[in-house]
């Protein structure tokens, strides 16, 4: 039923926060010719989205289509009036908020949209609206924190509106790692929400996994994550217990063992995801002893890049350019990338740093680390080392910068972009993450 109310355009869809995770969302559904509202505090995205012009550019090639159709058709809103989705014909609402902050899990946002969620009580509803979490959070927060929420304001969840977690694994880099054709898992805290959850959600995604509660398909974005994050630590572990062995080599072919994946040492991990991951697991419990490995995974990938800044500082560099401030290649994102706390450390010790990234301007680079940008790559010849730190396309062109390296003697390559070019260059120590002696 819900299904069709979305699909005859009787009820809608209501989005809060727009980000990538929100906007996708609305995206997604505004394709099938079903009408979407996103609610941002962010005045100048809210405008954009109205224009029908995409936020976050980098999105367009992940849908693989621009988004001014779907506005001009009506079926893609966006408001800075959360008032707007407080009404009887949003019968479905997505969270999409942050849930970090400073680096750490944060719930105050999601504390206020529930608030502001929790107005449609004042409405003659005909159906019970139904509230998707999207955002990751630490397990239990649905049952110390949502659920109260609602009871507090005499909403039962159930009784009065239909309630699941269902997280998000999207991979905003490769178009086939999307909305639709990931794996999907959700929860709900009944029948009748695990009902409609997926009625609504089988309308983007192809593959959905019901867990059989809300608590679990809380646990499962942060876990599977932290997975991730205790796996991509242990190279570093293993590369600073071995200096003096390739473990980029080893760990190549340590990955090549049917069920390994293969890790390689590198600056730490970046972005909302994998950083926080373990940090929202180890929240969820109260008994310190517990879960000794992701506390050591949290110490040791907030130490790494610390450790680089000096193995660098050690050798004496006086002025070092760095290429990427995103924590991955292609993508504009700096949150949490490792590369600012990099270079804050080597600020630290006096040693002149400058950034270069295609994604982000001068005065964003200025914003973001306190250092100047630089002319790429005319501007390399002002360095005596260099730091790759990310893949972006354009740093692949070697050709490029090869005539500005005259007075670089040292280039440490996050993940090999300049291997095959630079490993033969007599005047400049070339050292790709994880090879022998690269912290040394
Ligand atoms: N980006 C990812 O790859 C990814 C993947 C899975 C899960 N997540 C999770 O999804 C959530 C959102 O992530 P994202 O990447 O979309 O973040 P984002 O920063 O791209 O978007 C969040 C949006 O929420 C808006 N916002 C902030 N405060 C608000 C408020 N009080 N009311 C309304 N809007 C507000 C921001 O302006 C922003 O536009 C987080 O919990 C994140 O951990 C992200």
């Amino acid at each position: 039923m819900y299904k069709q109310l979305l699909q005859s355009n009787k009820k809608s869809i209501a989005v809060w926060g727009t980000g990538y995770i929100g906007l996708s969302t609305m995206v997604y559904f505004a394709s099938e010719n079903i009408s979407t509202i996103g609610y941002d505090i962010d005045e100048q995205k809210v405008k954009n989205i109205c224009d029908g012009i995409l936020p976050i550019p980098e999105l367009e090639s992940w849908f693989g289509f621009k988004i001014d159709n779907l506005v001009e058709t009506g079926y893609l809103n966006a408001t800075t009036n959360y008032k707007e989705l407080i009404n009887e014909d949003t019968i479905i609402h997505f969270v999409a908020i942050p849930t970090e902050k400073d680096g750490k899990p944060f719930f105050k946002i999601l504390e206020d949209v529930l608030e502001k969620i929790c107005e449609l009580k004042t409405i003659h509803l005909e159906h019970k609206p139904l509230i998707i979490i999207e955002s990751t959070l630490t397990p239990k927060t649905s049952e110390n924190l949502i659920i109260p929420i609602f009871e507090e304001r005499n909403i039962k969840v159930g009784r009065d509106i239909l309630f699941a977690v269902a997280p998000r694994r999207d991979w905003f880099v490769e178009g086939n790692k999307s909305l639709r054709e990931l794996d999907r898992v959700f929860g709900s805290t009944d029948e009748e929400s695990n009902k409609v959850t997926r009625e609504v959600l089988e309308i983007v995604c192809d593959k959905l996994h019901a867990a059989s509660s809300y608590r679990v398909s809380e646990m499962v974005k942060s876990i599977e994550n932290a997975y991730r994050h205790m796996e991509i630590t242990l190279a570093n572990q293993l590369s600073i217990a071995y200096p003096n062995e390739n473990m980029r080599e080893v760990l190549q072919l340590v990955g090549t063992k049917w069920n390994i994946g293969t890790f390689f040492p590198g600056f730490g991990t970046g972005g909302y995801c994998i950083p926080l991951s373990s940090q929202y697991v180890v929240q969820g419990i109260s008994n310190d002893n517990h879960l000794s490995l992701l506390r050591e995974t949290i110490k040791t990938d907030n130490q790494i890049n610390i450790l680089i800044a000096h193995s660098l500082i050690k050798k004496g560099f006086k002025k070092i350019g760095v290429l990427g401030l995103s924590y991955k290649g292609n993508l504009k994102v700096s949150i949490l990338s490792p590369v600012i706390p990099f270079v804050e450390e080597l600020k630290k010790n006096s040693v002149y740093v400058e950034i270069f990234d295609p994604f982000f301007n001068d005065e964003e680079i200025k914003e973001i680390t306190g250092l100047n940008s630089f002319n790429y790559p005319k501007e390399l010849s002002k360095f005596d080392a260099l730091v790759i730190s990310v893949d972006h396309d354009e740093f692949k062109v070697f050709e490029d910068a090869k005539e500005y390296l005259k007075n670089c003697k040292y280039v440490l390559d996050n993940l090999g972009v300049w291997e095959e070019k630079l490993k033969s260059y007599k005047n400049i120590e070339y050292h790709v993450a994880g090879d022998e002696n690269w912290l040394s």
